[in-house]
């Protein structure tokens, strides 16, 4: 392999309908419930050899628009979506190698319960498990379980750290070597190497300890996408791999020097957590098709200016419907994704809003990557080279068969002939993959 490759993982958007509209997508909008999507998609990056799939989750129908769910359900925005959990455990069933990283809300699960979840798909795959752990974004989702709002931005973080103390004494309230299985005294479980973690916080408490058993990988692979001052010190104090989406070349590596010098103040090794920066690559077999498809996208976002602004007041928690289109941003305040707002609003300048989405809605995240599978793979190498590492999370919106192909048969191949990707996995579990280079 070169001297320095990159991870590669998928980020699954909830689900698959959303492509639906888009060519080559089949009888999506009949078949995106069951499971042959899924296990396509999953046997596919398998055999392109990524880290893991991140299924990304929210738990509410969006209404971020003229107070309406109508645009949301028209036109399939994020709904619908599954259990991200569920959808996890077939996918650990269909592959051997690949990460399988579902995302749990910490408003909407008790700690035990995301522990026991995650720690179960640990062992029904292997060692392969792992956690996105958000903090929730919408109050609509609050009143999913019973609460009127979420609580705010940064007390969110503050009880997570309770939270992810939880879990990890969980985790580890089985000592190595519990299980004894010994046939001569039929003694099955040690009971001195299983302990109760008695926590009590100021938010959550629990006695432990975990009834589900020991982790193959120990602890869970832990993966975090904190964008604000508070997320980002989170995830640099807990994350295996962080996935992130800070738009351009500079602000990626000024990203991920933040975090790795965050992780040398707290004596963590910051190589043993993988920065993977979202992407939604444009590949196609000539650089006309490729450059005509990114023009596609443009035209698109112009001619839909309120899907986009409802898109991101989706995940902002604002609703745009009353702004004027023509006026300049300004200021925005949110109690969901700082990040995602304070870098819609820099980036936005002095643009007017309508100038603004159509740009943020035209991009390709993180870095543009645009053209045959060659050239992307060469964009993707000269971006790694300029931020330091660690590799990108790849996010189509239309996930189709074909799609899912020209990244998996595509682009994979043109980057594993440069060196850059593992064309075999090295190990078994996912936390050695990630540390594999
Ligand atoms: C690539 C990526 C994936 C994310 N996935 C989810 C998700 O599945 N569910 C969710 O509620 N938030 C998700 N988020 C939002 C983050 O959890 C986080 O709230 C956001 O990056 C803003 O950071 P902050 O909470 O520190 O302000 C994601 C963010 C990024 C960049």
């Amino acid at each position: 392999m070169a001297a320095n490759p990159f991870h590669l993982a998928w980020f699954l958007q909830g689900s698959s309908i959303q492509a639906w509209g888009s060519p080559w997508t089949g009888n999506i909008s009949e078949e995106w419930g069951t499971a042959s999507m899924f296990l396509d998609l999953v046997r596919n990056m398998e055999r392109a050899g990524f880290d893991y799939i991140l299924i990304e989750d929210s738990i509410y129908i969006g209404q971020n628009w003229k107070d309406s769910r109508q645009m949301f359900l028209e036109n399939g925005m994020s709904v619908p979506r599954q259990e991200p959990s569920v959808v996890a455990s077939i996918m650990a069933a269909a592959t051997t190698r690949l990460g399988i990283v579902p995302t749990l809300s910490t408003f909407a699960y008790a700690p035990y319960l995301t522990a026991r979840i995650v720690g179960t798909l640990d062992q029904i795959s292997s060692g392969r498990g792992g956690w996105n752990m958000v903090t929730g974004s919408s109050d609509l989702s609050a009143m999913n379980f019973g609460a009127d709002r979420l609580p705010d931005h940064d007390k969110r973080y503050d009880m997570a750290e309770e939270y992810i103390q939880i879990c990890k004494q969980l985790w580890g309230s089985w000592e190595p070597g519990a299980i004894v299985a010994d046939r001569k005294s039929g003694i099955l479980i040690d009971h001195t190497k299983v302990h109760t973690i008695d926590f009590e916080g100021e938010y959550y408490r629990c006695r432990g300890p975990l009834n589900s058993g020991p982790l193959p990988q120990g602890q869970p692979v832990i993966a975090q996408a904190g964008g604000s001052v508070k997320g980002k010190t989170f995830a640099a104090r807990y994350a295996d791999t962080i996935v992130a989406a800070p738009r351009g070349i500079p602000a990626m590596k000024a990203y991920r020097d933040d975090i790795r010098s965050q992780m040398t103040a707290m004596g963590r090794d910051p190589n043993s957590c993988k920065t993977l920066f979202l992407v939604t690559p444009i590949v196609a077999e000539t650089m006309d098709e490729a450059n005509w498809r990114a023009e596609q996208r443009a035209v698109w976002a112009s001619n839909n200016v309120d899907r986009c602004l409802a898109q991101l007041g989706w995940s902002t928690n604002i609703d745009f419907s009353g702004h004027d289109l023509d006026a300049p941003v300004g200021e925005l305040t949110t109690n969901g994704h700082q990040s995602s707002l304070a870098q819609f609003v820099t980036k936005a300048g002095k643009k007017t809003l309508r100038e603004a989405i159509i740009a943020h809605a035209s991009g390709g995240y993180s870095t543009e990557l645009v053209g045959t599978p060659d050239v992307v793979a060469g964009q993707m190498a000269e971006a790694m080279e300029e931020v330091g590492g660690d590799g990108f999370l790849i996010n189509l919106p239309d996930v189709s068969r074909r799609s899912i192909a020209t990244i998996c048969d595509g682009l994979v191949p043109a980057l594993q002939q440069r060196g850059l990707v593992r064309t075999k996995y090295a190990h078994e579990q996912l936390r050695d993959n990630l540390l594999e280079f």
